[in-house]
């Protein structure tokens, strides 16, 4: 990834064609992390080609696993079993938030010493989330400031039971994986339902978990099967183009082989609210998660609220619903304030960036109110080194007058490096 690269953003007239795009980078990252715990070989087809995923192989290979790719890209894992390989060096989690919560929860079961580091960014992003809970079960765990490098001094962990204080799917899933490796059984609570790839992923593996409402338990002590899969393509990633397409009267996109998980779809109701007419076509189950086609045509009519649970599920999209909202009937958005602790304050940044175009917006804690019917102009954009925020401004961009500057744009490669081209072959000019 290049530190200073610019991508010039010209508007376009129409979003027209089709599409897919990688593999989903939550899924991805899960399924690698598993394949490492499952004596055996697992085999990913279309495994998440973002630089976060492969942060995830990265440390999956310190702990004594092979990973390799086959001729088809294809990645393979050979799983050790419960117990893994002492990391000769620390475990590098880049960027990437998804790797040091939920791997913590493998490592703090090892019987050796790991320690996890990341970049500036993920350096600044809350852990004491997964300190605590992994602690109570029986971790030894050190942090600057409840924040990374983590050393952790893995132990015989004991399942508990655990209220989780924020809605957070990479909490609930290092908490799952650690009661997997636990004695006893470990419930995990949270306030509201998060994406659940984390359950699907571990009775894909073969693991038995049982729901109750908002709680989820797991045995310890379950042994694992490993698993070849086809990863579908990234809703986070389509929903990019689904905006860039709502936006764009007359717009007609499709989208294949992207994954419709309903924890992951929350998208499609609101543009659904909007006024689009979205279609799902072809819908298949692969161990537990579903995929297929989404065809989208414009027509924005209707304001919009998002708030409560809706937000906690839309977390990954409301940067670019943010960013789409001038141009839409108006949006509201409340109790996203975890927007704040993001790869960077996703909250601040959107503002930055829609007032740099001359978009009317109020922020606020949690949210913000962002006016319709807005003319946008051309600005130089600051990605702040957050990949979804480049990728959100692109879109703005499409509508904007003039042309806009991405500064910093190769950030988009911590989970979607095909992004910009991948966009003009949907554009019509
Ligand atoms: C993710 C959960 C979300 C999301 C992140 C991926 C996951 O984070 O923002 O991009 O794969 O579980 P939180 O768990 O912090 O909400």
């Amino acid at each position: 990834m290049q530190a200073n690269d610019t991508v010039l953003i010209r508007p376009a007239g129409n979003i027209l064609g089709s599409l897919r795009v990688p593999g989903d980078k939550s899924i991805s990252h899960r399924y690698a992390m598993l394949a490492a715990l499952a004596p055996g070989r697992s085999r990913f087809e279309n495994y998440s080609p973002g630089a976060d995923c492969n942060s995830t192989l990265g440390c999956v290979r310190a702990l004594g696993c092979s990973v390799e790719r086959d001729e088809k890209g294809a990645v393979l894992i050979d799983g050790l079993g419960p117990e893994l390989k002492a990391p000769s060096a620390p475990l590098d989690c880049g960027n990437s938030g998804s790797t040091m919560r939920m791997l913590s929860g493998i490592v703090a079961a090892q019987p050796f010493v790991s320690v996890m580091i990341g970049d500036e960014s993920l350096s600044r992003r809350p852990m004491k989330r997964v300190m605590e809970p992994l602690r109570k079960m029986g971790a030894e765990i050190t942090a600057t400031d409840d924040h990374a490098p983590l050393h952790i001094s893995g132990a015989h962990l004991k399942g508990i039971d655990y209220a989780v204080p924020v809605a957070s799917a990479q909490v609930k899933t290092c908490l799952l994986f650690s009661g997997l490796l636990a004695e006893g059984q470990t419930t995990v609570e949270e306030p509201t339902r998060t994406r659940d790839h984390g359950e699907l992923a571990l009775r894909a593996f073969g693991a038995q978990l049982t729901r109750s409402r908002n709680s989820v338990t797991i045995a310890g002590g379950q042994s694992l099967h490993p698993l070849e899969v086809f990863i579908p393509g990234d809703s986070s990633s389509a929903a990019f183009f689904l905006c860039a397409a709502a936006i764009f009267p007359g717009s007609n996109l499709v989208i294949d082989g992207v994954l419709l998980n309903p924890t992951r779809s929350a998208l499609l109701d609101v543009l659904t609210a909007m006024g689009c007419k979205v279609n799902m076509m072809r819908v298949e189950e692969s161990h537990g998660e579903l995929a297929g086609t989404i065809s989208l045509t414009s027509g924005i009519r209707k304001p919009i609220e998002i708030s409560g649970a809706t937000a906690a599920l839309l977390i990954d999209e409301l940067p670019v619903l943010a960013a789409i909202a001038p141009y839409t009937a108006g949006m509201l958005v409340r109790d996203a304030g975890e927007l704040r602790v993001k790869e960077s304050d996703r909250l601040w940044a959107v503002t930055q960036n829609l007032r740099a175009m001359q978009a009317e917006v109020e922020q606020n804690d949690d949210g913000w109110k962002i006016p319709g019917a807005q003319k946008l102009q051309g600005a130089e954009i600051e990605s702040f080194g957050d990949h979804r925020i480049a990728m959100a401004f692109a879109i703005a961009a499409l509508r904007a007058e003039g042309h806009t500057l991405i500064r910093n744009s190769g950030c988009v490669a911590i989970s979607y490096p095909g992004f910009f081209s991948d966009l003009e072959a949907v554009l019509e000019r």
